[in-house]
């Protein structure tokens, strides 16, 4: 049977968007392949390293409904990452085979560096308007000199030269401010050693288990490119220990958050899989819509609103008609979301189910995790065997 893998990092109870991308496929995977799934921890730190106390209670929660809805600990593996050291002895081994510069050029660390840089010029830009606001009202004190000489700001004169000194400190700052953008904002300082090797170590993470398929979203087609690379380089270098591992994309829709940005954790907008249904219907009437259809009657445009998005993903047999209503300006938001709320609720309502019953029985999770563990270090160890050997390490 050919090989499974793949983890997620431990952000939480999974929403309705980790669902579609990469549960619901987990769960047809599991049938066909020997799969392994993994809570991804380690790489959770190299972003969150601050956030580590309630991590033990996090990865718990993410499994149960990992298990919630479907994936079964009787058809695959599932293991917590940090608890099989040998990833960790590999990405090490792994740091030798890749340079710095390939590193810097991986497509997933440019957007987190350019996010980083464009905070600090937010906070650059607050820091000189402040100093703009404070230098102006200085110089206007100033200008009007010790006694507010209210009468002397009736003549035109007086307010006309007022007005221009006032204009320079305010241009000067602003010119200032624009000078920022230009210039190039340091960031080695923002990033971890260990967040540039995020990719080194889901190298590991996958060749470890001589992996065939990794299921995967786009964004991570890159670190998947990079493992290939090192696995060859080990394999030429070294012996061919490492089967070069191939990504099992799946297409599934955006899955908008209720704001319409891109769900997730981090924006405060998304719905658990195994949501409250009283949230999960607080969360759905404050949703985004159209913003072109203020009043009922108003013609909407479905494709942009994200409750429509969930119309076909958790009504679909209603989507035709909830489109046309929409676009015919026949369906009111309020209505809409109210029934999107229902049918979401139906939709999740076994997850939510399946969690409870899997909550009362606790102490099996720690029981699946535990088995899990044990299988994949097994194989971890025998892997990293073969590496020890194929590069000659020191044996007592
Ligand atoms: N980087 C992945 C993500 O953020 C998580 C991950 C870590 C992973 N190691 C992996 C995924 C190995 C697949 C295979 O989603």
């Amino acid at each position: 049977m050919k090989r499974v893998l793949s983890g997620l990092r431990p952000t939480g109870r999974p929403h309705i968007g980790n669902l579609l991308d990469a549960l619901n496929n987990w769960r047809n995977l599991q049938d066909k392949y020997d799969c392994f799934f993994f809570v991804a921890d380690w790489h959770f730190l190299t972003t969150a390293v601050e956030d580590i106390k309630n991590l033990p209670e996090t990865i718990v929660d993410m499994v149960v409904d990992w298990m919630a809805v479907g994936i079964d600990p009787e058809k695959c593996t599932i293991f917590v990452q940090s608890n099989i050291k040998q990833h960790a002895e590999l990405h090490l081994l792994f740091s030798m085979l890749i340079s710095v510069s390939r590193l810097l050029r991986n497509p997933t660390f440019k957007e987190h560096v350019a996010e980083l840089k464009l905070k600090e010029l937010r906070k650059e830009k607050k820091k000189t308007v402040e100093r703009i606001a404070d230098a102006t009202i200085e110089r206007f004190l100033e200008l009007v000199g010790e006694g507010f000489e209210k009468e002397k700001l009736k003549e035109k004169e007086y307010r006309e030269i007022l007005k221009v000194r006032l204009k320079e400190s305010l241009l000067e700052g602003a010119f200032s401010i624009m000078g920022a953008e230009e210039e190039e904002i340091s960031y080695g300082h923002l990033v971890s050693y260990g967040y540039l090797g995020y990719p080194v170590l889901q190298a590991a993470d996958i060749l470890i288990y001589k992996a065939d398929y990794v299921p995967v979203g786009g964004d991570q087609l890159p670190h998947l490119e990079l493992a290939r690379e090192i696995a060859k380089r080990f394999n030429s270098i070294f012996s061919p220990v490492f089967p070069l591992p191939e990504p099992l994309l799946t297409s599934f829709p955006r899955v908008p958050g209720t704001d319409n940005r891109k769900m997730s954790k981090s924006y405060g907008n998304a719905i658990l899989v195994t949501e409250d249904p009283n949230v999960l219907l607080e969360k759905v009437m404050g949703m985004y819509t159209d913003p072109e259809k203020i009043r009922k009657n108003d013609p909407g445009h479905p494709q942009r609103c994200p409750v429509f998005a969930y119309h076909q993903m958790f009504n679909k047999s209603k989507e035709m008609e909830i489109k046309e209503e929409c676009t015919l300006g026949k369906r009111g938001c309020v209505q809409c979301k109210k029934e999107v709320a229902k049918a979401m609720i139906e939709y999740l309502a076994p997850y939510r189910e399946k969690r409870n019953q899997i909550l009362s029985e606790k102490k099996k999770i720690t029981e699946v995790l535990k088995e899990g563990n044990k299988r994949a270090k097994e194989i971890a160890e025998r892997t990293m065997e073969e590496v020890r050997e194929a590069m000659s390490m020191w044996r007592d």
